[in-house]
Formats: structure tokens, sequence, C-alpha cells
């Protein structure tokens, strides 16, 4: 994995480069979108050069990272909801060109097969954008996540559903388990984004560029992926831009 240090304004743009790179060379392209704060300005940015003309999102393809178990599409806590709100809805992005996660608890191990299936129909991930959690989880793959693991449910720990609950409305309940691409399917991305901003990733993204790549934080299996790039900022990298 590489790493990009760029100055905190430019940020959403430089992500949002990549993305307008990839359309442009394949306009039906799937990319894999995460939620979270650090996506923002790439989502406003990509919207923003759509209304001036500047990139086509009339056939991109979306396939969604992770999601609450058990979260329903029309409420508030459910990642498919946030993502609608904050990107596919105003990029005119409908259920057609969305590969949502699954997340009916009744029927979540071949709902996730079923996801796997549906994304390799679609040809994979051309580019799957991670945001970075302070435990190094990437998606909900918290720490114990092998670099096998696939699409899947899983238990969340406290410090993801702590640092997840200001996306809601105070006192929201937030679902102990979560549903995810796991780290095998994420590494078959054709490129791969790690977006870390702020200096509260500082340490996290540190111990993930340099430390031995290892179950303990997920994130540091990218160390292993010649198509990936971390895009910090210069609060999260903890140097100048270069
Ligand atoms: P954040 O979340 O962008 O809200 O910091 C990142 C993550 O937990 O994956």
């Amino acid at each position: 994995m590489r790493l990009q240090v760029v100055k905190a304004e430019a940020f959403g743009a430089r992500a949002a480069s990549q993305a307008i790179e990839t359309l442009q060379r394949n306009p039906h392209a799937v990319l894999g979108l995460p939620t979270g704060h650090t996506p923002i300005p790439l989502y406003r940015t990509l919207l923003a050069k759509a209304a001036a003309g500047a990139v086509d999102l009339s056939q991109m393809r979306v396939a969604m990272l992770d999601d609450y178990l058990g979260a329903q599409h029309g409420n508030e806590v459910s990642f498919y909801h946030w993502l609608q709100e904050h990107f596919l809805r105003a990029a005119g992005i409908g259920d057609d060109r969305t590969l949502a996660i699954p997340t009916r608890a009744e029927t979540i191990a071949a709902d996730c097969e079923a996801y796997e299936r549906r994304l390799r129909e679609w040809g994979g991930c051309e580019l799957l954008f991670l945001g970075l959690g302070r435990n190094g989880h990437i998606g909900f793959n918290e720490p114990g996540s092998g670099k096998d693991t696939r699409t899947r449910a899983v238990r969340l720990s406290e410090s993801s559903r702590a640092a997840n609950a200001d996306y809601w409305t105070e006192n929201a309940a937030i679902p102990e388990q979560g549903v995810t691409m796991g780290i095998g399917t994420i590494l078959e991305a054709r490129q791969i984004v790690l977006l870390v901003s702020g200096a509260d990733k500082r340490e996290i993204l540190r111990r993930v560029l340099e430390g031995e790549p290892s179950a303990e934080a997920p994130a540091s299996w990218l160390q292993q992926a010649p198509q990936a790039l971390a895009l910090a900022d210069e609060a999260a990298a903890g140097r100048p831009a270069e």
C-alpha cells in the first residue's frame, strides 16, 4: 500500500479524481462505497462535479461496504439510508444499480453468499473506498478479522458502536451486530483507496502502515495489497502534503 498525503482542503477533490478517472475509463464501473464522516468530502465533490458535467454517474454501480444487522432500509439507523441521504439519491443511483449489504438476520448467511455472487456477476469492485476505524477496522471487520474472511455478520466492538453513534440522532439504539464485506472480498478490488483524515487517526494509521500485518488491526492487511493507496490529510499523516 502506498501513502499519499494531501492538504485537508484537497482531500475530497483528490479522492473524487480517483473515482472520476475510473468512471471515465468505464462508466459502468462498480464502486465500493463506505459511510462515515471521512468520505463526506468525496461525495460532495463527486456530486458537484456531476452537476457541472465533469463526470457522468448515470451508469456507475455501487456495492455497499457494511451495515447493521437487522437494519431496515427505511429506518434512520441504517447505512443504506445514510448512503441514500449523502450520495445515492442526489446522484440518481437507484436500487437497480446498488448492491446493498444484506441485513435480514433470519437469512443472513445465505444472503451474504448471494451478495458475494452478485458482486462477482457485476465483475467485482473496480474501485473500493474505505474509511479507517480508530480500532483499525475497515468496513466492520473488527480486530480479530483474518485476511481470508468473506462477507458476513459480525459482533461490533463497543468502540465502533460508540464511534458510529453520532451518525444518528441522539439516543438512537445502535445494533450490537453488523454485516460487512470481508477482508478477502476487499482485497479482490482492483483499486483500493483507504481514506484517513484528522489527527485522531494518526496513531492507528501509523500502526496500519508500519506494524506487522495482523488481525489485531485489520486495515494492516492492506499492506499486502499493491493496488491499495492510503490517502491521508496532513493531520492524519503527521507530515506535510507532498
Ligand atoms: P469515520 O468512520 O469516517 O466516521 O471516522 C470510519 C470508520 O469507522 O470506518
